[in-house]
């Protein structure tokens, strides 16, 4: 791995990067780290990445910019039509704040909120309501749908972000957080939890997955209960259940056909 001290040698730091995705960035300022990640050449999934975000608050001054005030280092960024990345942000009220990736042919409904580090590929629709937290890395052609929430990595603490992989369809009002991935294809039905203190059923293998598990390729998960383990007989006794993400299916024709969207709205 390359490290900060043979920055002297290769004196580049868009080569360092490219080198190696996960050099040590934390000796660089933030404008330099904030300027990579608005391009996408460098991801949060860099763990010293997030370090610098920090850092960039703690030396942040409050500012006042149009009415609002933030620390000077988190303003928001401006998109312009000569950036020739076809972003869409729908007035009023989203905002993608500085050091936040967001590629070609985005759209962003409002009001929406996509933060510092996290990074959304092309042709994906962020809906209205939507957070994609901190650091969070969103892949091509997702859908998050109205109201889904994308957990960020600054608070509390954690090291990985959420990963959300190609083509990947998460229903209105899910809730992802704490580093979970979910691989490419799967659907999230609307209501699904997904944190890392919950098992994923998976009816069609019949196995249960470890807590904090990745959702496996195509997976279709929808929001469940299972009953309370067999020692709490007091839960028995009371008819309690706790919610879970459960794997009905594995992606098909027919969720295809549920999950057609509508080219002419991107
Ligand atoms: C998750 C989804 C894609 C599954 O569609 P599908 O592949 O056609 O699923 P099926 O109809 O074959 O259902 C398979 C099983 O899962 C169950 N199921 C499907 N969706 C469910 C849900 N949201 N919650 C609980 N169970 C669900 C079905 O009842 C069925 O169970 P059964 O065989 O015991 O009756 C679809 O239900 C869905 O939620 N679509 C997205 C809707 C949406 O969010 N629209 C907003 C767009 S902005």
């Amino acid at each position: 791995m390359v490290t900060v001290d043979d920055e002297n040698n290769l004196n580049n730091f868009e080569e360092l990067i490219s080198t190696d995705p996960d050099i040590d960035v934390e000796k660089y300022s933030w404008d330099k780290v904030k300027d990579a990640l608005e391009r996408g050449v460098l991801r949060a999934t860099n763990i010293s990445v997030k370090k610098v975000i920090l850092r960039a608050f703690r030396e942040g001054n409050l500012v006042e910019i149009n009415g609002y005030i933030d620390k000077h280092t988190m303003l928001p960024q401006k998109f312009t039509l000569a950036s020739d990345r076809k972003v869409r942000i729908v007035p009023y009220g989203s905002a993608a704040r500085g050091g936040a990736y967001i590629a070609t042919g985005v759209v962003i409904m409002p009001p929406s909120y996509v933060n510092v580090g996290a990074y959304v590929d092309e042709g994906t629709m962020i809906d209205s309501h939507v957070l994609v937290g901190s650091c969070a890395q969103i892949g091509k052609r997702v859908h998050l749908s109205a109201g889904v929430q994308i957990g960020g990595v600054l608070e509390p603490i954690g090291n990985r972000p959420v990963i959300i992989e190609d083509d990947v369809f998460i229903g209105a009002g899910s809730v992802i957080v704490e580093g979970i991935l979910v691989k490419r294809r799967a659907v999230i039905a609307p209501g699904v939890i997904l944190s890392k203190g919950l098992r994923i059923y998976d009816l069609v293998n019949e196995v249960v997955l470890e807590r904090g598990a990745a959702v496996p390729e195509g997976a279709v998960v929808v929001p469940g209960v299972r009953a309370i383990s067999n020692e709490k007989s007091w839960a028995t006794q009371n008819g309690l259940y706790l919610q879970t993400p459960i794997i009905v299916k594995y992606r098909d024709q027919k969720s295809d056909a549920s999950l057609t969207l509508e080219d002419a709205l991107r």
